[in-house]
């Protein structure tokens, strides 16, 4: 019997420190060969994943070994928790410790849309000095609607109220009344309503049946024409060819997404769009957040391993000691 398995690209100190203590076997293409994982994972007692491996049913059916999956990150769209479930698998993950890279880059994307800086950037790079090409927009004054808002959507309102923004906020799991609502004197609305005011729209959605698609082109008819959308949190909450072609129709002034309906993502029109910026599923990649997802992950993987509970399961933190294992 093995120790831990991990399928995808992980690496640091910490990871160094799990290699002294286990027997921890790392493949960072494997996730890419899901025959090839199933053939591994049956020896092994945890499994640390990002967001590309898929855990099915499948393949938790052949590690009868498995205590302890381990998502070093936030979305959960990549497992069967309830498969997990059924077999006692501890699901741990990593919600708070990326979550401020994730509002970063929201409000990175938000200045780069309203002031073009991208495009202004390439232009000057290419010979040219076109100051009155590049007048951009304030934040300041302009209103934010949060499409979801957990703790990525509540950090990014809390930076862009420092740009004196007013923030909305849509979310049908939250009561008006939530706390960090108040903190962010958001008002609560329905959708359709907060695309309608608001001046940018950050989506911070999970991954579920109910929010796929949600963007599609009756949403983004709803938006104003100088609205700018943006998404850091899951590709398939948007229909891409339905966001292009608002974009074309001018039903909104630009967008910006890290993540795509398929990754890596096809080679579409959306590419050749002026307004459009394009990142590579980036807004949790900084040094910071990388350390703490790690740290994290790595220690609940050695606290299930060492018959301790996991201090960031999903669901149960112990697995149910099995007569195969
Ligand atoms: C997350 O869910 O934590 C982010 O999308 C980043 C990642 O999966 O690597």
């Amino acid at each position: 019997m093995r120790d831990i398995l991990i399928s995808e690209h992980i690496s640091g100190a910490t990871i160094n420190a799990l290699m002294q203590r286990f027997d921890v076997v790392s493949l960072p293409e494997l996730w890419k060969d899901q025959a090839a994982l199933r053939a591994q994972v049956g020896d092994f007692r945890a499994l640390i994943v990002r967001n590309q491996t898929s855990v099915t049913a499948e393949l938790l059916a052949a590690a009868p070994k498995l205590l302890i999956v381990g998502r070093a990150g936030v979305g959960l769209d990549n497992i069967d928790l309830q498969a997990a479930k059924a077999a006692d698998i501890v699901v741990s993950s990593t919600p708070d410790q990326n979550a401020i890279s994730v509002a970063e880059l929201a409000i990175g994307l938000m200045l780069s849309l309203a002031r073009s800086i991208p495009a202004a950037d390439q232009d000057t790079r290419s010979g040219n000095w076109a100051r009155h090409q590049y007048v951009g927009t304030e934040l300041y004054g302009k209103t934010l609607g949060i499409v979801g808002a957990g703790r990525i959507g509540y950090l990014t309102g809390r930076r862009a109220q420092a740009f004196g923004m007013k923030v909305l906020a849509y979310d049908p799991y939250l009561s008006p009344d939530n706390v960090l609502l108040g903190e962010l004197q958001a008002e609560l609305l329905e959708l359709d309503e907060l695309l309608k005011r608001a001046d940018v729209v950050s989506c911070h959605l999970p991954a579920t049946p109910e929010t796929t698609g949600i963007f599609d082109s009756a949403r983004f008819s709803r938006m104003k024409p100088t609205a700018f959308f943006i998404n850091t949190s899951r590709g398939s909450v948007v229909r891409e060819a339905d966001l292009t072609a608002a974009l074309k129709a001018k039903q909104l002034a630009g967008a910006a997404l890290d993540v795509r309906e398929t990754e890596p993502p096809e080679r579409s029109e959306l590419e050749s769009l002026p307004n459009v910026i394009l990142t590579p599923h980036v807004a949790a990649l900084t040094v910071e957040a990388q350390e703490r997802v790690t740290r994290a992950i790595c220690d609940d993987v050695s606290r299930v391993l060492d018959g301790k509970p996991a201090r960031n399961a999903v669901g149960a933190a112990f697995p149910k000691v099995r007569a195969n294992k």
